[in-house]
């Protein structure tokens, strides 16, 4: 309930007109995706308990912060809020040069381990590594090559390793960068494609092992087990890249 009430003070307090870059940036004037904030509303937040009016937007509050340049772009958050730009976005800011130059805020601490926990770097182990196996496999099956086939054998099984880590920091990522798992979302499609792609991966992992791939089938299994772990990659590309 207090959200819409710190815009209201906001704006009022600034008088945006309705096209400024403020008016339009609105909740991300402070937020990155409410409620997480970005460094003008990290400083506002701070400021607001400092000054003993938690959850509560005062002219106080805001004058305070005035000459700081959050977002770092040259423009302090006053000189940027008073002319209508978004003082948490370094991209936004009046034209020309900036008239002084502010204290920066130090970037806030950074993690230890980022919030997608990797898992966008490793997944490049599995789809790759078995994507070419794959191709290797079936090289080494055209060819009558028993080195290629080999290769291909160490390629599929290090991609099917690959993704014992690949799952866990991805249900890690989604949970630590608050994407909901539930169904219908990207990130479900994403998970239901690495989930299946992975249990696909472990079928042909075994059935290579029994040496019984003269069958066609094998083939087929192969050949879809490449293209569902190509469609996980493709849809958690899109989560991050868009
Ligand atoms: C001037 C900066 C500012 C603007 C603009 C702003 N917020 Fe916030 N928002 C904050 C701060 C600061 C907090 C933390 C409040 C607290 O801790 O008491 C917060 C908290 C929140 C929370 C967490 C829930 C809560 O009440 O603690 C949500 C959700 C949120 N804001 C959404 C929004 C939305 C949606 C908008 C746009 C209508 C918006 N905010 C506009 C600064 C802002």
């Amino acid at each position: 309930m207090a959200t819409p009430e710190i815009w209201k003070a906001f704006s009022a307090h600034y008088s945006f007109a309705p096209r400024s870059d403020a008016a339009q940036a609105r909740c991300m004037n402070c937020h990155t995706t409410p409620p997480q904030h970005n460094d003008f509303g990290k400083l506002v937040k701070a400021t607001m308990s400092k000054q003993g009016t938690p959850g509560k937007l005062t002219p106080d509050v805001l004058q305070s912060i005035e000459a700081v340049d959050s977002d770092r772009d040259g423009w302090t958050n006053g000189d940027e809020a008073r002319a209508g730009f978004n003082p948490g976005d370094a991209k936004s800011h009046p034209p020309g040069q900036p008239r002084s130059k502010a204290p920066v805020v130090p970037h806030s601490s950074p993690e230890l381990v980022p919030r997608h926990t990797f898992h966008p770097v490793i997944v490049h182990f599995p789809i790759a590594l078995f994507i070419f196996g794959a191709f290797l496999e079936f090289l080494g099956k055209f060819r009558r090559d028993d080195v290629v086939r080999n290769v291909a054998f160490w390629n599929l099984v290090f991609g099917g390793l690959a993704t014992l880590a690949a799952i866990p920091t991805g249900f890690i990522a989604a949970f630590r960068l608050g994407y909901p798992l539930t169904p219908g979302t990207p990130v479900f499609l994403h998970l239901a494609l690495g989930i299946g792609a992975a249990a696909l991966m472990l079928a042909v992992l075994f059935w290579r092992r029994t040496g019984l791939v003269t069958k066609p089938a094998y083939w087929i299994l192969l050949a879809v087990t490449a293209l569902a772990v190509g469609a996980a990659g493709h849809f958690g590309g899109q989560l991050v890249y868009g």
